[in-house]
């Protein structure tokens, strides 16, 4: 039932000129909960083979940016898109996106996800890991009120992952598409308006006086 299902999908993919069928998890995360905003430009972490790039490109239109990386090389063809070939770590990504110069980033996506080994406990702790430094690159980088989607293998770190996105973010959830394989793992987080600490300090003070 599932893998016909997605083989619909699949072939969808193909016939819409999608790159792949994860396009759709994306769409069904933006149809619900409208997480890209109107203006603003977007940094998209895992980027290959594009079919989230095509979906927002056309989304923002021509005079927005995106800012694309994948430690996989593609072609992309979407004048709004800068791909860059690399492998993000804590380390780097700060510096590559400096270099890039993108400013007001009101969205934020990662799809990233590690070679799987087969050793669960190892790649949910990498998908993890990967989840830590796109929230680095959110917090460093968005605007105030920017949003972000995240992709996890679901594991017993989610509800640590969960709370760290409440401190950030003023709407938190987690979202399981249709469109995901009935087989996988993946979950997604979708957290909205973001803000930065003394942000929070400002909001509680004016509160209290
Ligand atoms: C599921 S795919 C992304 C699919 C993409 N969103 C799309 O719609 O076409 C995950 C990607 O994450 C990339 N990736 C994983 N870890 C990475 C890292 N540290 N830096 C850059 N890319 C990474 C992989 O190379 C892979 O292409």
């Amino acid at each position: 039932m599932g893998y016909n299902r997605n083989d619909a999908l699949t072939r969808k993919a193909r016939q819409e000129g999608f790159a792949a069928r994860s396009v759709y998890k994306l769409k069904e995360i933006n149809n619900k909960y409208h997480i890209i905003p109107d203006h603003g430009n977007v940094i998209d972490l895992g980027a290959a083979p594009g079919s989230w790039l095509q979906e927002v490109s056309e989304k923002i239109g021509p005079t927005r940016r995106i800012l694309a990386f994948d430690l996989k090389h593609i072609q992309v063809k979407l004048e709004n898109v800068t791909f860059v070939k690399a492998e993000l770590t804590k380390e780097n990504f700060s510096a590559l996106i400096k270099k890039n110069k993108l400013n007001k980033v009101t969205l934020v996506i990662s799809d990233m996800a590690p070679n799987t080994t087969g050793v669960r406990d190892l790649d949910q702790v990498r998908s993890y890991e990967l989840c830590l430094l796109a929230l680095e690159v959110a917090k460093t980088f968005l605007e105030t009120d920017g949003n972000f989607v995240c992709k996890m293998f679901e594991s017993e770190f989610r509800e640590d992952f969960e709370k760290e996105l409440k401190i950030h973010f003023a709407h938190v959830k987690l979202v399981r598409p249709k469109s995901t394989r009935s087989t996988s793992k993946e979950i997604f987080f979708m957290a909205k308006e973001f803000f930065r600490g003394f942000e929070l300090k400002k909001k509680s003070r004016s509160f209290l006086n």
